[in-house]
């Protein structure tokens, strides 16, 4: 499969989680905010890495005929390296690995070869020395603003200084690099990511637990907007 554009690098951009949607009738949820969705967000769960089991592979190839945005999967498994080709052939786009994992070189190689955009993430309580020396390889780096596992959860605002530092050495070695921040984003924490540097947001609650999700992330949209 064909990868999707994924954009200009830097760009402002909304990325709804379907990890909040109604599982019943995702591929509605999805054409809903369609309009205001640059990426669409994957959080895949193994109850293991995190405390809690989300989604797989087949949910990325049936969630395909409902969107034709780029599928930013976020891999929140001990051993990604196992299913990183099922993602890659059910319709993902980008893949996201996280670093507290280990085998990073490795990870980063074998998405590569898959045709996958390369993406690394840090939990909150991840120093940024744990993945500066990989920030030259990857497509995207990833800094939770929650710890990871749940939705709903409240934006660590001292998580700020580690996205300010990931964009100064993003920009200090004109790297071609996203930046993305994920957990708690609304309306009111969004400024404050993009005012530290973060250019793609993933909200989950703030879009899809809203009466009007596509309103909501035009709301979203707007606020970031606002910050740049
Ligand atoms: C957290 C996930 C997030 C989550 C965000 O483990 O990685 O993507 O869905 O949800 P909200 O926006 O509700 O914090
Ligand atoms: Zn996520």
């Amino acid at each position: 499969m064909t990868a999707r554009d994924p954009g200009e690098v830097g760009a402002l951009r909304v990325a709804p989680s379907i990890l909040s949607a109604d599982f019943g009738r995702l591929g509605a949820c999805v054409a809903e905010v369609d309009a205001e969705t640059d990426w669409l967000h994957v959080d895949v769960m193994d109850g293991h890495f995190v405390p809690n089991v989300s989604l797989g592979p087949p949910v990325v190839a049936s969630l395909r005929r409902y969107s034709e945005r780029f599928f930013d999967c976020h891999l929140m498994v001990s051993e990604p390296g196992r299913f990183l080709e099922a993602f890659a052939r059910a319709g993902a786009d980008g893949c996201t690995v996280h670093v507290e994992v280990g085998g990073t070189d490795a990870l980063i190689d074998q998405m590569r070869g898959l045709g996958l955009r390369v993406g690394l993430a840090a939990n909150p309580d991840t120093p940024f020395a744990a993945v500066e020396p990989y920030l030259a390889r990857i497509d995207l780096l990833l800094v939770m603003t929650v710890v990871p596992g749940f939705g709903g959860q409240s934006f660590m605002g001292e998580v700020m200084d580690k996205v300010a530092a990931a964009r100064a050495a993003i920009d200090a070695g004109r790297l071609a690099l996203d930046l993305e921040v994920d957990g708690g984003i609304d309306p009111v924490t969004a400024p404050r990511a993009v005012a530290a540097g973060a250019n793609v947001l993933v909200a989950g609650s703030a879009i899809f637990s809203r009466p009007d999700p596509l309103g909501a992330a035009g709301a979203l949209r707007a606020a970031a907007a606002a910050a740049r």
